[in-house]
């Protein structure tokens, strides 16, 4: 019965998925999504209900000063990893692009300091350049097909402060092997980009998920001079 519901999920997300692609909106199925899984976390195939255990890994190996910082989480999905960065001191901004998963956070979590927004990783706010102490990718740049990597990647690096640290947890495939999603695995040629655009890698943990191959990468941005361009002009 159990692998039957899961069955049916899959068939939806495959379904939505690829009648959004078609569109040319691969952002275009989350909010269907989310909104038909109705409240009942069961249909969102990657919520955890909790915070992402690398990410809680991450928080007690390499414990920082949170006091005074900031933390921007991109897709934030039902919000426990933005609720436990809150938790241990940061001023946290969390952005979906689904409605129905930014009232699902402000539901689940009603005294929350997170603020939670309705945002577009492909429309940013140009204020945040360059704004945020810790900006954190769970997933989310796995979730959107090849074509639009490159711009997903460079709007969430331009978010880093200088100084600033990105961490990111994402499926991750070897440079020759072909992605097929969703999610599409990243590549390190595909992450390399986020080193053009100045952000210097820390340290990295591989780790198997479900069978599958996941990194965890924390970059830090040394670059001691702001991004003199928008979210939507080419880095040089
Ligand atoms: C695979 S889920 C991961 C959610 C969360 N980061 C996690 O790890 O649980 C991908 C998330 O990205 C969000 N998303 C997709 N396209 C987006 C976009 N263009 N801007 C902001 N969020 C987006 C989806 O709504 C969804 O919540």
């Amino acid at each position: 019965m159990f692998e039957e519901q899961a069955k049916t999920l899959r068939d939806r997300v495959a379904s939505l998925s690829q009648e959004a692609i078609a569109k040319k909106n691969p952002s275009g199925w989350f909010e269907p999504l989310y909104a038909e899984a109705g409240g009942d976390s069961e249909q969102v195939p990657w919520a955890k209900n909790q915070a992402h255990p690398y990410l809680q890994d991450w928080l007690a190996k390499y414990p920082s000063q949170t006091k005074g910082k900031s933390a921007l989480v991109t897709g934030c999905g039902l919000g426990d990893d933005a609720e436990i960065l809150a938790s241990i001191g940061y001023r946290v901004t969390a952005f979906d692009i689904s409605s129905s998963a930014i009232a699902w956070c402000k539901k689940r979590f009603p005294e929350s300091t997170v603020d939670y927004q309705v945002g577009d990783l492909f429309a940013l706010n140009s204020d945040w350049q360059n704004k945020f102490d810790l900006v954190y990718e769970c997933r989310n740049i796995q979730a959107l097909p090849l074509n639009v990597r490159s711009q997903v990647i460079k709007a969430i690096a331009l978010t880093v402060a200088i100084k600033g640290t990105l961490l990111i947890i994402t499926r991750h495939r070897d440079n020759d092997t072909i992605a097929d999603g969703p999610p599409w695995a990243l590549s390190d040629q595909e992450l390399a980009q986020f080193v053009n655009l100045g952000l210097s890698e820390i340290r990295r943990d591989r780790f198997i998920e479900s069978g599958i191959q996941q990194h965890r990468i924390e970059y830090s941005q040394l670059r001691d001079i702001p991004y003199l361009l928008d979210f939507g002009q080419t880095a040089k």
